[in-house]
C-alpha cells in the first residue's frame, strides 16, 4: 500500500470547520464530497457576506446616491480590485464581472468573434475541450462559414503540442484553449500555445474554469488575451464569474448585450456607450455573489496557492496509486502535470451505477460525459466517474472513498 500523505504544518480539520456543507451526513454516512471540479462548497465567510448584503446593503450598484446604494457600490467595486490583484490585470477596466465561464467565452464569440472572425478564417479549440469553450466557437464558425480547428491528445491526455504548429495559419484568428482539463485533470502548457498563436497573429482565449481553483494566474506573464473563469469552482458562490481582456482589445469590441449600466446616452434614435468595464456590464449584476467572491478570494490567499496545490497534488497521487492497483479500474488522464482530478471507469459496470452506489454511502463524485463529449468519445468510452479534490479532503477520506470503488468492484466480479 502507498504511504499516505503526511499533513505536517496544514490544519485541514481546522479548515474544514470553516464549511458547514462538510459537518453534515448523507444516507447517514459522514459526506465525503469529491465533486470538486463541478461545484467546490463556501466557506462560512461567503455564507456572511451573502447574508450581510442582503440584510444591510441590499441596493443596486453605480445608480444611486443614497447609503446603500454606496455601500454595494464600493463592496462591489472592491471586489473587482480584488480579482484584478488576484490575476496580475493592470487595469480594473479589464475585469468584466458576468455569470461566469460560459458567459464570459460567449460574450467574446460573440463581440470580439462576430466582427474579427470573416469566411474562411479559423477557429482552433483542443480535443478536451469543455462544451462552454466548444459550442460558442461552433456556432461562430456556423455564423461566419469559418473553420473549427482542433489539436489532438495523445493516450496520456496530453496536448499534442506539435501538430499546433501545422494548424496555425495567417487565417487563424482565436485560439481557445482550457488550461486544466475538467476530465484529465491536464494542466496545459498554456504560455508555449500563447506564444505560437501570437507569432501566428491569433489572439488566445484561456478557459481558466479548473485553472483558477487551483493555480496562481498572472495574465501578464501568460500574455494571455482573454481569460475566462468562474467563482463557484473556487469557493465562490454560483452566478458569478469574470471576463479579463486586454484593454485595447475590449476598447475596440463592440458591445454585448444591450441595457442599463451600458449606456452613456440613450436618445430614440441613437445610444453612446459607458467607458470600460460597464460597457459589457448590461443590467443588474448578482450583487451580493459578487460581494461575496471577496472572501473566497481571501480564503484562497489566506491558504496559498503552494499549500493548496502540494495538498491537493498528495491526494491526488495518494488516491491514483490505491485505485491503479484495482483490477477492472481503468484511470482516464495520466498526464505528469495534472491538477487533482482523478477520473475513471469500471470496466463492465455503468458510470451511473458507480456514482450511485458511491452515494449510498455518502461518498459524492461527477459521473457522465463531463460536459467533455468530443473527448469521452475519442476515449470510446460511455462516460467518466470523476473524483477532484479540494483543499478541504483528507487522506481518510481518500481511503473511506477508495475503500468504497474496491467493494463495487468486488461485488461486480
Ligand atoms: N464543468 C463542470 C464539471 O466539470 C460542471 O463538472
Amino acid at each position: 500500500m502507498p504511504a499516505a500523505p503526511a499533513h505536517s504544518t496544514l490544519d485541514i480539520q481546522k479548515i474544514r470547520t470553516q464549511f458547514p456543507a462538510l459537518q453534515q451526513t448523507v444516507h447517514g454516512k459522514p459526506l465525503i464530497y469529491l465533486d470538486n471540479a463541478a461545484t467546490t462548497q463556501k466557506p462560512q465567510a461567503v455564507l456572511d457576506a451573502l447574508t450581510h448584503y442582503y440584510q444591510y446593503d441590499n441596493a443596486n450598484v453605480h445608480r444611486g446616491v443614497h447609503t446603500l446604494a454606496e455601500r454595494a457600490t464600493f463592496a462591489l467595486e472592491a471586489t473587482r480590485r480584488s480579482v484584478q490583484q488576484f490575476i496580475r490585470a493592470t487595469d480594473t477596466a479589464e475585469i468584466i464581472f458576468t455569470s461566469g465561464t460560459t458567459a464570459s467565452i460567449n460574450l467574446v464569440a460573440a463581440t470580439y468573434g462576430q466582427t474579427q472572425v470573416q469566411a474562411g478564417d479559423e477557429i482552433i479549440i483542443s480535443h478536451m475541450e469543455h462544451h462552454a469553450n466548444i459550442v460558442p466557437w461552433q456556432m461562430l464558425c456556423q455564423a461566419k462559414r469559418a473553420v473549427l480547428k482542433v489539436i489532438p491528445i495523445n493516450k496520456k491526455g496530453r496536448l499534442m503540442l506539435s501538430t499546433l504548429a501545422n494548424l496555425l495559419t495567417s487565417k487563424t484568428k482565436i485560439v481557445a484553449i482550457g488550461y486544466v482539463s475538467n476530465v484529465l485533470g491536464t494542466i496545459n502548457p498554456l504560455k508555449e500555445i500563447i506564444q505560437q498563436a501570437h507569432t501566428q497573429g491569433a489572439i488566445v482565449v484561456v478557459d481558466g474554469a479548473q485553472a483558477v481553483p487551483h493555480l496562481p494566474i498572472d495574465v501578464q506573464e501568460l500574455d494571455c488575451d482573454f481569460l475566462a473563469f468562474s467563482a463557484h469552482k473556487a469557493y465562490g458562490p454560483t452566478g458569478v464569474g469574470v471576463l479579463y481582456g486586454k484593454k485595447a482589445l475590449l476598447e475596440d469590441m463592440p458591445p454585448y448585450q444591450g441595457g442599463g449600466e451600458m449606456t452613456q446616452q440613450v436618445t430614440l434614435s441613437h445610444t453612446t456607450y459607458n467607458d470600460l468595464p460597464y460597457r459589457f456590464e448590461a443590467g443588474t449584476p448578482n450583487i451580493a455573489g459578487i460581494i461575496a467572491w471577496q472572501e473566497a478570494l481571501n480564503f484562497i490567499k489566506q491558504v496559498g496557492y503552494k499549500t493548496l496545490m502540494a495538498h491537493e497534488n498528495k491526494l491526488l497521487n495518494y488516491a491514483a496509486d490505491l485505485l491503479s492497483s484495482l483490477k477492472k479500474i481503468r484511470i482516464i488522464g495520466t498526464a505528469p502535470n495534472k491538477i487533482g482530478v482523478l477520473s475513471f471507469v469500471v470496466e463492465g459496470m455503468h458510470h451511473l451505477d458507480v456514482g450511485m452506489l458511491l452515494d449510498a454511502n455518502g461518498i459524492a463524485v461527477r459521473t457522465g460525459h463531463g460536459c467533455a463529449q468530443p473527448l469521452i468519445d475519442l476515449l470510446k468510452i460511455e462516460g467518466i466517474v470523476r473524483a477532484s479534490f479540494a483543499i478541504y479532503n483528507t487522506k481518510e477520506e481518500v481511503e473511506q472513498f477508495v475503500t468504497e470503488v474496491t467493494r463495487i468492484v468486488q461485488k461486480k466480479a
